[in-house]
Protein backbone atom coordinates (compact mmCIF):
# COMPACT_ATOMS: atom_id res chain seq x y z
CA UNK A 1 0.00 0.00 0.00
CA UNK A 2 1.14 3.62 -1.00
CA UNK A 3 0.18 7.18 0.98
CA UNK A 4 -1.62 9.58 -1.15
CA UNK A 5 2.21 10.97 -2.18
CA UNK A 6 2.98 7.75 -3.82
CA UNK A 7 5.24 6.74 -0.95
CA UNK A 8 5.09 3.19 0.04
CA UNK A 9 4.32 2.03 3.72
CA UNK A 10 6.71 -0.26 5.29
CA UNK A 11 6.12 -2.35 8.15
CA UNK A 12 7.23 -0.81 11.83
CA UNK A 13 6.93 2.62 10.27
CA UNK A 14 5.08 5.35 10.38
CA UNK A 15 1.54 5.80 8.46
CA UNK A 16 0.71 9.46 9.97
CA UNK A 17 2.24 12.92 9.53
CA UNK A 18 1.15 16.05 11.84
CA UNK A 19 1.07 19.68 10.13
CA UNK A 20 2.14 22.27 12.56
CA UNK A 21 2.77 25.60 12.05
CA UNK A 22 2.29 28.93 13.45
CA UNK A 23 -0.67 31.40 12.22
CA UNK A 24 -0.04 33.79 9.72
CA UNK A 25 -0.34 37.23 8.87
CA UNK A 26 1.02 38.23 5.14
CA UNK A 27 1.38 41.35 3.17
CA UNK A 28 2.31 44.61 2.73
CA UNK A 29 1.18 46.96 5.61
CA UNK A 30 0.68 44.04 7.83
CA UNK A 31 3.07 45.08 10.61
CA UNK A 32 1.30 48.12 11.37
CA UNK A 33 -1.52 45.51 12.87
CA UNK A 34 0.54 43.82 15.53
CA UNK A 35 -1.08 46.40 18.43
CA UNK A 36 -4.54 44.69 17.35
CA UNK A 37 -3.19 41.07 17.41
CA UNK A 38 -0.78 41.53 20.33
CA UNK A 39 -3.74 42.82 22.55
CA UNK A 40 -5.99 39.41 20.92
CA UNK A 41 -3.55 37.60 22.58
CA UNK A 42 -3.42 38.95 25.20
CA UNK A 43 -0.24 40.90 25.57
CA UNK A 44 0.04 44.14 27.84
CA UNK A 45 3.80 43.81 28.68
CA UNK A 46 6.07 43.15 25.79
CA UNK A 47 9.49 42.06 25.20
CA UNK A 48 10.58 42.99 22.00
CA UNK A 49 13.75 41.61 20.70
CA UNK A 50 15.87 42.87 18.28
CA UNK A 51 19.51 43.13 17.17
CA UNK A 52 21.46 46.42 17.25
CA UNK A 53 21.37 46.80 13.40
CA UNK A 54 17.42 46.69 12.99
CA UNK A 55 16.68 48.77 16.05
CA UNK A 56 16.87 52.12 14.52
CA UNK A 57 14.95 50.96 11.35
CA UNK A 58 11.50 52.42 10.57
CA UNK A 59 9.61 49.61 10.79
CA UNK A 60 10.75 48.70 14.36
CA UNK A 61 9.23 52.60 15.19
CA UNK A 62 5.87 51.13 13.02
CA UNK A 63 5.66 48.22 15.06
CA UNK A 64 6.51 50.21 18.67
CA UNK A 65 4.09 52.67 17.92
CA UNK A 66 0.95 50.18 16.83
CA UNK A 67 1.50 48.36 20.16
CA UNK A 68 1.48 51.37 21.99
CA UNK A 69 -1.36 52.95 20.20
CA UNK A 70 -3.16 49.41 21.14
CA UNK A 71 -2.37 49.96 25.22
CA UNK A 72 0.98 47.71 25.66
CA UNK A 73 3.74 48.36 27.64
CA UNK A 74 7.04 47.70 25.60
CA UNK A 75 10.18 47.20 26.76
CA UNK A 76 12.94 46.75 24.07
CA UNK A 77 16.03 44.35 24.24
CA UNK A 78 18.24 45.14 21.12
CA UNK A 79 20.99 43.02 21.90
CA UNK A 80 20.47 39.94 19.84
CA UNK A 81 23.19 38.93 18.33
CA UNK A 82 23.31 37.67 14.84
CA UNK A 83 24.45 33.80 15.08
CA UNK A 84 23.55 33.52 18.48
CA UNK A 85 25.24 32.08 21.62
CA UNK A 86 24.27 30.75 24.50
CA UNK A 87 25.69 33.94 26.72
CA UNK A 88 23.47 36.04 24.04
CA UNK A 89 20.51 33.62 24.63
CA UNK A 90 21.57 33.96 28.56
CA UNK A 91 21.81 37.86 28.25
CA UNK A 92 17.59 37.98 26.74
CA UNK A 93 16.81 35.54 29.48
CA UNK A 94 18.05 37.26 32.46
CA UNK A 95 16.35 40.65 30.70
CA UNK A 96 12.91 38.81 30.37
CA UNK A 97 13.13 37.28 33.92
CA UNK A 98 13.82 40.91 35.05
CA UNK A 99 10.61 42.67 33.38
CA UNK A 100 7.98 40.16 33.88
CA UNK A 101 6.24 39.92 30.24
CA UNK A 102 3.28 38.70 29.38
CA UNK A 103 4.20 38.39 25.90
CA UNK A 104 6.97 38.68 23.34
CA UNK A 105 7.31 40.16 19.82
CA UNK A 106 10.51 39.74 17.61
CA UNK A 107 11.52 41.73 14.64
CA UNK A 108 15.05 40.71 12.52
CA UNK A 109 16.19 37.40 10.98
CA UNK A 110 16.04 34.07 12.04
CA UNK A 111 18.88 34.96 15.56
CA UNK A 112 16.06 37.96 16.57
CA UNK A 113 13.17 35.68 16.48
CA UNK A 114 15.05 32.45 17.78
CA UNK A 115 16.36 34.50 20.70
CA UNK A 116 12.61 35.51 21.83
CA UNK A 117 12.28 31.86 21.74
CA UNK A 118 14.85 30.87 23.95
CA UNK A 119 13.79 33.87 26.30
CA UNK A 120 10.37 32.96 26.50
CA UNK A 121 11.46 29.46 27.27
CA UNK A 122 13.66 29.87 30.05
CA UNK A 123 11.46 32.80 31.35
CA UNK A 124 8.58 31.04 31.44
CA UNK A 125 10.01 27.71 32.55
CA UNK A 126 13.23 28.35 34.46
CA UNK A 127 16.23 25.49 34.52
CA UNK A 128 19.52 25.01 33.72
CA UNK A 129 20.67 26.00 30.18
CA UNK A 130 21.10 22.61 29.18
CA UNK A 131 18.40 21.34 30.07
CA UNK A 132 15.69 22.20 26.57
CA UNK A 133 19.39 21.99 24.59
CA UNK A 134 19.02 19.02 22.40
CA UNK A 135 20.79 15.84 23.27
CA UNK A 136 23.71 14.52 22.77
CA UNK A 137 25.11 18.25 23.37
CA UNK A 138 22.17 19.08 26.09
CA UNK A 139 19.61 16.50 28.17
CA UNK A 140 16.93 17.08 25.46
CA UNK A 141 14.10 17.55 28.26
CA UNK A 142 10.61 18.48 27.03
CA UNK A 143 9.33 21.91 27.41
CA UNK A 144 6.63 21.46 30.13
CA UNK A 145 3.98 23.91 28.90
CA UNK A 146 2.64 26.22 26.96
CA UNK A 147 5.00 29.11 26.55
CA UNK A 148 3.73 33.05 26.85
CA UNK A 149 2.53 34.13 23.30
CA UNK A 150 5.23 35.24 20.93
CA UNK A 151 4.55 37.48 17.46
CA UNK A 152 7.48 36.82 15.11
CA UNK A 153 8.23 39.84 12.44
CA UNK A 154 10.68 38.28 10.03
CA UNK A 155 12.99 41.06 8.46
CA UNK A 156 14.88 38.91 5.67
CA UNK A 157 13.07 36.55 3.07
CA UNK A 158 15.37 34.03 4.52
CA UNK A 159 14.89 31.27 7.48
CA UNK A 160 11.48 30.85 8.13
CA UNK A 161 11.60 30.83 12.10
CA UNK A 162 8.75 32.36 12.62
CA UNK A 163 6.73 28.99 11.75
CA UNK A 164 9.41 27.09 13.35
CA UNK A 165 10.01 25.37 16.81
CA UNK A 166 13.36 25.51 16.39
CA UNK A 167 16.05 27.81 17.93
CA UNK A 168 19.95 27.58 16.98
CA UNK A 169 22.48 28.75 18.68
CA UNK A 170 26.58 28.63 18.99
CA UNK A 171 27.27 26.82 22.14
CA UNK A 172 30.71 28.16 23.15
CA UNK A 173 32.16 25.69 25.89
CA UNK A 174 31.20 22.71 23.44
CA UNK A 175 32.17 24.90 20.03
CA UNK A 176 29.25 23.57 18.25
CA UNK A 177 26.27 24.89 16.45
CA UNK A 178 23.03 23.03 18.23
CA UNK A 179 19.46 23.87 19.40
CA UNK A 180 16.41 23.39 21.01
CA UNK A 181 13.70 22.04 19.13
CA UNK A 182 10.23 21.92 20.21
CA UNK A 183 6.62 22.66 18.99
CA UNK A 184 5.83 24.42 21.94
CA UNK A 185 8.88 27.26 21.33
CA UNK A 186 7.34 27.66 18.12
CA UNK A 187 5.66 31.38 17.73
CA UNK A 188 2.21 32.04 18.12
CA UNK A 189 1.57 34.33 15.38
CA UNK A 190 4.16 35.33 12.27
CA UNK A 191 3.39 38.66 10.89
CA UNK A 192 5.12 38.52 7.49
CA UNK A 193 5.45 42.68 5.98
CA UNK A 194 7.21 42.03 2.39
CA UNK A 195 7.89 45.84 2.57
CA UNK A 196 10.26 45.47 5.46
CA UNK A 197 13.04 43.44 2.78
CA UNK A 198 13.24 46.41 0.43
CA UNK A 199 15.87 48.07 2.54
CA UNK A 200 18.10 44.37 2.29
CA UNK A 201 21.68 44.64 0.88
CA UNK A 202 22.52 42.04 -1.91
CA UNK A 203 24.29 39.61 -0.26
CA UNK A 204 21.75 39.38 2.43
CA UNK A 205 19.19 38.63 0.18
CA UNK A 206 21.35 36.19 -1.51
CA UNK A 207 22.18 34.45 1.48
CA UNK A 208 18.56 34.42 3.11
CA UNK A 209 17.26 33.03 -0.39
CA UNK A 210 19.94 29.80 -0.59
CA UNK A 211 19.16 29.20 2.84
CA UNK A 212 15.47 29.52 1.44
CA UNK A 213 16.32 27.28 -1.57
CA UNK A 214 17.95 24.29 0.69
CA UNK A 215 14.93 24.24 3.05
CA UNK A 216 12.98 23.45 0.51
CA UNK A 217 15.15 21.44 -1.46
CA UNK A 218 15.86 19.23 1.53
CA UNK A 219 12.88 18.88 2.88
CA UNK A 220 11.72 17.35 -0.52
CA UNK A 221 14.42 14.96 -1.05
CA UNK A 222 14.40 13.78 2.74
CA UNK A 223 14.00 10.16 3.83
CA UNK A 224 9.87 9.83 3.63
CA UNK A 225 7.78 9.85 7.23
CA UNK A 226 6.96 6.36 6.00
CA UNK A 227 10.58 5.53 6.44
CA UNK A 228 10.85 6.49 10.02
CA UNK A 229 9.87 3.96 12.64
CA UNK A 230 6.55 4.31 14.35
CA UNK A 231 6.74 6.56 17.46
CA UNK A 232 5.33 4.54 20.58
CA UNK A 233 2.41 5.47 22.09
CA UNK A 234 4.21 7.72 25.00
CA UNK A 235 6.19 9.53 22.58
CA UNK A 236 5.42 12.72 20.42
CA UNK A 237 6.31 12.47 16.78
CA UNK A 238 9.54 14.48 16.11
CA UNK A 239 9.37 17.89 14.79
CA UNK A 240 11.50 16.20 11.89
CA UNK A 241 8.98 13.72 10.48
CA UNK A 242 10.89 13.48 7.24
CA UNK A 243 9.35 14.41 3.98
CA UNK A 244 5.13 13.74 3.73
CA UNK A 245 2.70 15.14 1.45
CA UNK A 246 2.08 18.46 2.76
CA UNK A 247 6.06 19.54 2.85
CA UNK A 248 5.99 18.44 -0.11
CA UNK A 249 3.43 20.48 -1.42
CA UNK A 250 5.02 23.58 0.20
CA UNK A 251 8.37 22.98 -0.87
CA UNK A 252 7.43 22.34 -4.92
CA UNK A 253 5.67 25.87 -4.81
CA UNK A 254 9.02 27.28 -2.83
CA UNK A 255 11.34 26.05 -5.33
CA UNK A 256 9.26 26.80 -8.55
CA UNK A 257 9.26 30.63 -6.91
CA UNK A 258 13.09 30.86 -5.88
CA UNK A 259 13.73 29.83 -9.57
CA UNK A 260 12.41 32.55 -11.00
CA UNK A 261 13.06 35.07 -8.42
CA UNK A 262 16.28 34.67 -6.69
CA UNK A 263 18.96 35.78 -8.76
CA UNK A 264 16.33 39.20 -9.88
CA UNK A 265 15.94 39.52 -5.70
CA UNK A 266 19.79 38.91 -4.73
CA UNK A 267 20.73 41.60 -8.08
CA UNK A 268 18.56 44.19 -8.08
CA UNK A 269 17.53 45.81 -5.06
CA UNK A 270 14.77 47.70 -6.88
CA UNK A 271 12.77 44.66 -7.90
CA UNK A 272 9.97 44.81 -5.16
CA UNK A 273 8.33 42.10 -6.93
CA UNK A 274 10.77 39.53 -7.00
CA UNK A 275 11.88 40.71 -3.02
CA UNK A 276 7.72 40.11 -1.98
CA UNK A 277 7.90 36.67 -3.96
CA UNK A 278 10.72 35.17 -2.04
CA UNK A 279 9.51 36.12 1.22
CA UNK A 280 5.96 34.53 0.39
CA UNK A 281 8.77 31.46 -0.83
CA UNK A 282 10.41 31.66 2.67
CA UNK A 283 7.06 31.55 4.61
CA UNK A 284 6.19 28.40 2.43
CA UNK A 285 9.76 26.86 2.55
CA UNK A 286 9.57 27.35 6.53
CA UNK A 287 6.29 25.28 6.84
CA UNK A 288 7.54 22.81 4.86
CA UNK A 289 11.29 22.27 6.79
CA UNK A 290 9.36 22.96 10.19
CA UNK A 291 6.95 19.85 9.31
CA UNK A 292 9.52 17.47 7.22
CA UNK A 293 12.99 18.52 8.68
CA UNK A 294 16.69 19.45 6.74
CA UNK A 295 19.30 17.24 6.30
CA UNK A 296 22.75 16.89 5.24
CA UNK A 297 23.79 20.42 3.74
CA UNK A 298 22.67 21.90 6.73
CA UNK A 299 24.56 19.71 9.03
CA UNK A 300 27.63 20.25 7.35
CA UNK A 301 26.87 24.08 7.83
CA UNK A 302 27.19 24.19 11.29
CA UNK A 303 30.86 22.88 11.08
CA UNK A 304 31.53 25.95 8.45
CA UNK A 305 29.80 28.24 10.42
CA UNK A 306 31.06 27.12 13.90
CA UNK A 307 34.54 27.27 12.49
CA UNK A 308 35.19 30.27 10.48
CA UNK A 309 39.15 32.03 10.57
CA UNK A 310 38.96 35.09 8.95
CA UNK A 311 35.95 35.08 6.31
CA UNK A 312 33.84 38.21 6.32
CA UNK A 313 30.97 38.63 4.12
CA UNK A 314 30.04 41.58 2.30
CA UNK A 315 27.19 43.11 3.84
CA UNK A 316 27.31 41.71 7.18
CA UNK A 317 29.22 43.18 10.27
CA UNK A 318 32.39 44.27 9.24
CA UNK A 319 34.22 43.51 12.65
CA UNK A 320 33.26 39.56 12.95
CA UNK A 321 34.63 36.79 10.47
CA UNK A 322 31.16 35.13 9.65
CA UNK A 323 29.78 33.01 7.30
CA UNK A 324 26.04 33.34 7.19
CA UNK A 325 23.75 30.81 7.36
CA UNK A 326 22.05 30.55 4.36
CA UNK A 327 26.28 30.89 2.75
CA UNK A 328 27.44 28.22 4.97
CA UNK A 329 24.42 25.76 4.07
CA UNK A 330 24.86 26.22 -0.01
CA UNK A 331 28.11 25.84 -0.50
CA UNK A 332 27.72 22.12 0.29
CA UNK A 333 24.41 21.93 -1.28
CA UNK A 334 26.00 20.32 -4.76
CA UNK A 335 27.94 17.79 -3.12
CA UNK A 336 25.46 16.58 -1.46
CA UNK A 337 22.63 16.69 -4.01
CA UNK A 338 25.14 14.73 -6.80
CA UNK A 339 25.86 12.15 -3.01
CA UNK A 340 21.61 12.03 -2.83
CA UNK A 341 20.33 11.45 -6.25
CA UNK A 342 20.48 7.89 -6.00
CA UNK A 343 18.39 7.66 -3.46
CA UNK A 344 15.74 8.87 -5.52
CA UNK A 345 16.63 10.24 -9.13
CA UNK A 346 12.71 11.17 -10.17
CA UNK A 347 12.37 13.53 -7.07
CA UNK A 348 15.78 15.20 -7.75
CA UNK A 349 15.45 15.98 -11.37
CA UNK A 350 11.77 17.33 -10.57
CA UNK A 351 13.53 19.53 -7.82
CA UNK A 352 16.32 20.49 -11.06
CA UNK A 353 13.04 21.82 -12.90
CA UNK A 354 11.35 23.35 -10.19
CA UNK A 355 14.23 25.49 -10.10
CA UNK A 356 14.78 26.30 -13.85
CA UNK A 357 16.58 23.95 -14.93
CA UNK A 358 15.77 22.44 -18.39
CA UNK A 359 15.00 18.72 -17.55
CA UNK A 360 13.48 17.81 -21.25
CA UNK A 361 14.47 14.31 -22.35
CA UNK A 362 17.30 13.78 -19.87
CA UNK A 363 18.37 10.17 -18.27
CA UNK A 364 17.06 10.39 -14.54
CA UNK A 365 20.90 9.02 -13.92
CA UNK A 366 21.89 12.37 -14.22
CA UNK A 367 19.52 13.75 -11.77
CA UNK A 368 22.16 14.81 -9.26
CA UNK A 369 24.39 16.36 -11.63
CA UNK A 370 21.31 18.27 -13.54
CA UNK A 371 20.40 19.61 -9.80
CA UNK A 372 23.96 19.92 -8.67
CA UNK A 373 24.84 22.45 -11.94
CA UNK A 374 21.66 24.16 -11.24
CA UNK A 375 22.27 25.32 -7.99
CA UNK A 376 25.79 26.03 -9.01
CA UNK A 377 24.76 28.06 -11.96
CA UNK A 378 22.35 30.37 -9.56
CA UNK A 379 25.01 30.86 -6.78
CA UNK A 380 27.72 32.15 -9.57
CA UNK A 381 24.75 34.36 -10.95
CA UNK A 382 24.42 35.85 -7.61
CA UNK A 383 27.83 35.96 -6.14
CA UNK A 384 28.19 33.38 -3.79
CA UNK A 385 31.47 31.47 -2.81
CA UNK A 386 32.52 29.01 -4.87
CA UNK A 387 32.40 26.30 -2.64
CA UNK A 388 34.03 25.78 1.26
CA UNK A 389 37.49 27.16 -0.47
CA UNK A 390 36.24 30.20 -1.28
CA UNK A 391 35.25 31.02 3.09
CA UNK A 392 38.56 30.34 3.81
CA UNK A 393 39.09 26.01 4.58
CA UNK A 394 40.92 23.40 2.34
CA UNK A 395 41.84 20.36 2.20
CA UNK A 396 43.63 19.63 5.27
CA UNK A 397 40.38 21.13 7.40
CA UNK A 398 38.39 18.16 6.15
CA UNK A 399 38.82 16.31 9.14
CA UNK A 400 38.09 18.84 11.49
CA UNK A 401 34.76 19.65 9.80
CA UNK A 402 33.84 15.86 9.26
CA UNK A 403 33.94 15.60 12.98
CA UNK A 404 31.91 19.51 13.56
CA UNK A 405 29.10 17.90 11.25
CA UNK A 406 29.02 14.29 12.75
CA UNK A 407 27.27 15.53 15.66
CA UNK A 408 24.06 16.60 13.91
CA UNK A 409 22.72 12.88 14.11
CA UNK A 410 18.91 14.62 14.22
CA UNK A 411 19.95 16.19 10.91
CA UNK A 412 21.86 12.90 9.30
CA UNK A 413 19.44 10.73 10.29
CA UNK A 414 16.59 12.33 8.35
CA UNK A 415 19.09 12.21 4.82
CA UNK A 416 17.57 9.58 2.43
CA UNK A 417 21.18 8.33 2.37
CA UNK A 418 23.50 6.34 4.96
CA UNK A 419 25.73 9.62 6.26
CA UNK A 420 28.56 8.39 8.83
CA UNK A 421 32.13 9.56 9.06
CA UNK A 422 33.28 8.38 5.70
CA UNK A 423 30.90 9.84 3.78
CA UNK A 424 31.02 13.55 5.51
CA UNK A 425 34.77 13.75 4.46
CA UNK A 426 34.25 12.62 0.96
CA UNK A 427 31.19 15.31 0.75
CA UNK A 428 33.68 17.92 2.71
CA UNK A 429 36.30 17.15 -0.03
CA UNK A 430 33.91 17.77 -2.74
CA UNK A 431 32.41 20.77 -1.39
CA UNK A 432 35.33 22.74 -1.61
CA UNK A 433 35.05 24.07 -5.20
CA UNK A 434 32.72 23.50 -7.85
CA UNK A 435 33.79 25.73 -10.76
FE1 LIG B 1 18.46 27.14 7.46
Amino acid sequence: MICCAGYPFVDGCDTTFEVDTSRIKYGSGALREIGVDARDLGMSRVMLVTDPGLVTMPFVDTVVTSLRTAGCDVAIFADARVEPTDRSFADATAFARAGNFDGYVSIGGGSAIDTAKAANLYATFPDDFDAYVNAPIGRGKAVPGALRPHIACPTTCGTGAEVTGIAIFDYLAHHAKTGIVSKRIRPTLGIIDPDVTMSLPKTVVACSGFDVLSHALESFTARPYTARAKPTSSAPRPTSQGANPFSDMACREAMRILGGNIVRAATDPSDAQARERMMFAATLAGIGFGNAGVHIPHAMSYAIAGSVRTYRAPDYPPNDAIVPHGMAVVVNAPAVFRFTAEANPVRHLEAAGLLGADIAGVDERDAGEILATRIEALMRATGMPNGTSGVGFDARDGAMLRDGALPQQRLLANAPRATGSGELEALFARALAYW
